[in-house]
């Protein structure tokens, strides 16, 4: 989008006043979704997203089972009220891009061999986006899959960083999404630190697409912390 002259630094700090590395406030909460296998409840910044994990179960329709393993299915949805303008509802070319790549995403880390002929299925449903929905919704639905017992090798960590104004920085909220240069989405799977989703959005020098990716990348790691305190805050007695 064309910036208009928007201002997105204010004295030196970003328009909700946080610094060029510092994360929007996050807030998670597992199993809460009563007849789900495994749920979440994520806040990230004014993202309010809900993932529910359902499986290992039989797959329907048949013809999409796998003789050898489990699969993963994803479904990113936005409510029609969770932005400004109404969201059409149902499925439109953004939702399958980020139902796809999400997918792609977690799939890597779960122990499909262990469940032949069933499938996994993982449904996000944004109900107020203020950008960098992909990240928390991955970051939401590895935590449902964590709940669901769903056996993983690790868990997924989503965070994105981005360019406002030719500055780097990190998890980029509505406005600097809008009016900002690029965004670079990251997930991982943090004990190997293995890369399991990357994109890009406009243009970085290559010397700023790496402090993005390490922005990102540590983003990613301050993610991994907050899910893994939601999944223990569950067996606290
Ligand atoms: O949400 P994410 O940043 O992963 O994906 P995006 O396609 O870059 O969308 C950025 C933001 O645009 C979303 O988070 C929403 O806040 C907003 N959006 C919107 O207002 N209306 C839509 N139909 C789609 C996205």
């Amino acid at each position: 989008m064309k910036k208009d002259g928007v201002k997105l630094f204010v004295d030196g700090k970003r328009l909700d006043g946080r610094e060029l590395d510092e994360l929007r406030p996050i807030k998670m909460e597992v199993g809460v979704l009563k007849r789900a296998d495994g749920s979440a409840y994520l806040e990230w910044g004014e993202n309010k997203i809900i993932a529910a994990c359902y499986g290992p179960r039989e797959v329907h329709p048949r013809h999409m089972e796998e003789a050898d393993k489990a699969i993963v299915r994803v479904r990113y949805n936005m409510a029609p009220f969770s932005v400004p303008d109404r969201k059409r509802p149902g499925p439109d070319r953004r939702s399958h891009e980020i139902s796809k790549v999400t997918k792609e995403a977690l799939e890597s880390v779960v122990l499909t061999h262990l469940y032949p002929k069933t499938v996994v299925d993982v449904f996000i449903e944004v109900l107020q986006a203020n950008a960098g929905t992909r990240c928390a919704g991955i970051t939401a639905a590895a935590l449902a899959m964590a709940d669901a017992g769903i056996p993983m090798r690790d868990l997924i960590s989503s965070c994105a960083a981005g360019k406002i104004e030719g500055k780097v920085a990190v998890d980029m909220m509505g406005a600097e999404d809008n009016f900002g240069d690029a965004d670079l989405p990251l997930a991982i799977s943090p004990q190997k630190k293995e890369v399991t989703l990357l994109q890009m959005d406009g243009n970085f020098t290559r010397k700023e697409f790496e402090e993005a990716f390490n922005m990102a990348m540590k983003g990613c790691l301050d993610v991994y912390e907050i899910q893994k305190q939601a999944l223990l805050k569950k067996y606290e007695v």
